[in-house]
């Protein structure tokens, strides 16, 4: 047990506890994952992401250091990439080598590919063709697809998903010091963005579903009048209670960036994700519903000052050409990534939705063992089902993955250490914990993430779920 003393005058003086030895085990399992990497078994670029855009396996993954893509298979981390389907992982029992085929990866890109290799290359050579790739048209004609998409008057194509979350605070107003309401079971980005803008992250405990508990908001903004900024997280797919969350921004008068990362299209109670918030933050990232062949985000907004702040952030600060009003970013969403989402991704968004839905339906009423429990789908969302979570006992969770692993069903964690405990946190200094994070730990220690997208088959789910089953506990 050790206890970080956070020292914001002593009024403010919190005091959070660190579970170290509920987090052992997830270090022991990166050590795990970080064999498998070293074996090249998903060593795809972003290993832990399941891409494998060149199909290179990636001995480069050791130069660039080990610990990075660990880092990323942790916080993004989706576990083996396409190229597992035909790899084989391995480990030592009894000085042999026992064999076991990857035959439902996290994510399936090649199977992608080969639905759409066609068109991208297509879409990629009408851009290289036309001689302009930064900020032309095809930024343009994505945007606009998107934002009318989403429903929403305004789509800003940018880097990435973390930016697309910085630039929403700045637009947002947000200055050194100000407190920023988030969760504290995300990917790492979330805190980051907040970090980038010299805030500090203030954490409460989620609920069982995993997303920010808005009573427990509800307690903090009542008592605490300086939080004036939320980014609530939809997690796995999963929406925020949105009626509650627009409640809590009018009595408390609250700018809002909801971190869409996960859930893009989610709803709630027909309502939907992003709709709230003054800004939505979407990713890119290529294991997201909506994933380009590389980085990429958007910010979404109804509201035409905070549009055009955004595209003047994303490029360097202009607001007009070579006038810098303020200190910008360059995170641009390119023409060649904008060209592949607009023609080839989006279009499909809504199909690819079902299919992680019907997975997902399936996973719910066939996943039938007391050792694994369903986690809850907050009341009122209609999910897009980015992940599928289940929970098992901590102290089992590496047998459990050891042995769905072993059917050759690949898992992932989402997410192993709270964000209050990472060492960057210890080392950033400024940041509150409120109350105990129970349910977020309880998730970080006993969440398993089973495979879903599009390209699972019947056979694969049969397969999961006859993996599932047979686990003793
Ligand atoms: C919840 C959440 N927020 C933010 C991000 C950051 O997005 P990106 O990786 O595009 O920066 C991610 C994902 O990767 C995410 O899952």
């Amino acid at each position: 047990m050790t206890t970080v003393s956070l020292r914001r005058g002593k009024a403010s003086r919190i005091e959070y506890n660190s579970r170290r030895n509920a987090t052992s085990g997830s270090a022991k399992q990166l050590h795990q994952q970080e064999a498998e990497v070293l074996e090249g078994v998903s060593g795809a670029k972003n290993a832990g992401s399941g891409f494998s855009l060149s199909g290179f396996p990636d001995r480069r993954a050791s130069a660039r250091g080990i610990k990075g893509q660990l880092l990323e298979m942790s916080e993004i981390g989706s576990g083996e990439s396409a190229l597992a389907r035909q790899a084989s992982s391995s480990s030592r029992r009894g000085g042999r080598r026992k064999e076991t085929r990857v035959t439902v990866p996290l994510n399936d890109f090649r199977a992608q590919w080969r639905t759409v290799g066609a068109e991208v290359l297509a879409a990629v050579d009408r851009v290289g063709a036309s001689g302009w790739y930064i900020l032309g048209r095809e930024v343009e004609r994505f945007e606009s697809a998107l934002a009318s998409t989403w429903g929403l008057a305004h789509a800003i194509g940018v880097g990435n998903g973390l930016d697309a979350i910085e630039i929403g605070l700045r637009c947002l107003g947000i200055r050194p010091g100000d407190k920023v309401l988030t969760s504290p079971l995300s990917a790492f980005a979330t805190t980051l963005a907040v970090m980038r803008c010299a805030g500090v992250p203030v954490f409460v405990d989620t609920d069982a579903s995993g997303l920010l508990d808005l009573d427990r908001c509800r307690e903090l903004l009542s008592h605490d009048r300086r939080i004036r900024l939320v980014v609530p997280v939809h997690l796995y797919g999963h929406c925020v209670d949105l009626e509650g969350l627009e409640t809590l921004r009018e009595e408390f008068d609250l700018g809002i960036v909801e971190d869409c990362a996960q859930a893009i299209g989610a709803r709630f109670r027909g309502r939907g994700v992003g709709t709230v918030g003054q800004v939505a933050a979407v990713s890119f990232y290529p294991t997201k519903n909506l994933g380009a062949l590389g980085d990429g985000g958007a910010v979404l907004t109804a509201d035409e000052a905070i549009a055009r702040r955004a595209r003047a952030l994303r490029h360097y600060g202009q607001s007009a050409t070579y006038v810098h009003d303020e200190a910008g970013l360059n995170s641009r969403l390119d023409e060649v990534h904008a060209a592949v989402l607009g023609d080839v991704f989006l279009p499909r968004l809504a199909q690819w939705t079902t299919r992680r839905t019907e997975v997902a339906t399936r996973y719910r009423s066939e996943v039938r063992n007391d050792a694994v429990r369903l986690v809850p789908v907050p009341e009122g969302s209609a999910s897009v089902w980015h992940l599928f979570p289940v929970l098992c006992e901590a102290r089992r969770r590496e047998a459990y993955r050891a042995h769905l692993s072993g059917a050759g069903v690949s898992t992932g964690i989402h997410y192993p250490r709270l964000i209050p405990e990472q060492k960057a946190m210890r080392d950033y200094g400024s940041y509150e914990v409120h109350g105990p994070l129970k349910n977020a730990q309880k998730l970080a220690e006993g969440e398993v993430s089973l495979p879903i997208h599009p390209f699972l088959s019947e056979d694969d789910v049969d397969r999961v779920m006859s993996a599932v089953r047979g686990w003793a506990g």
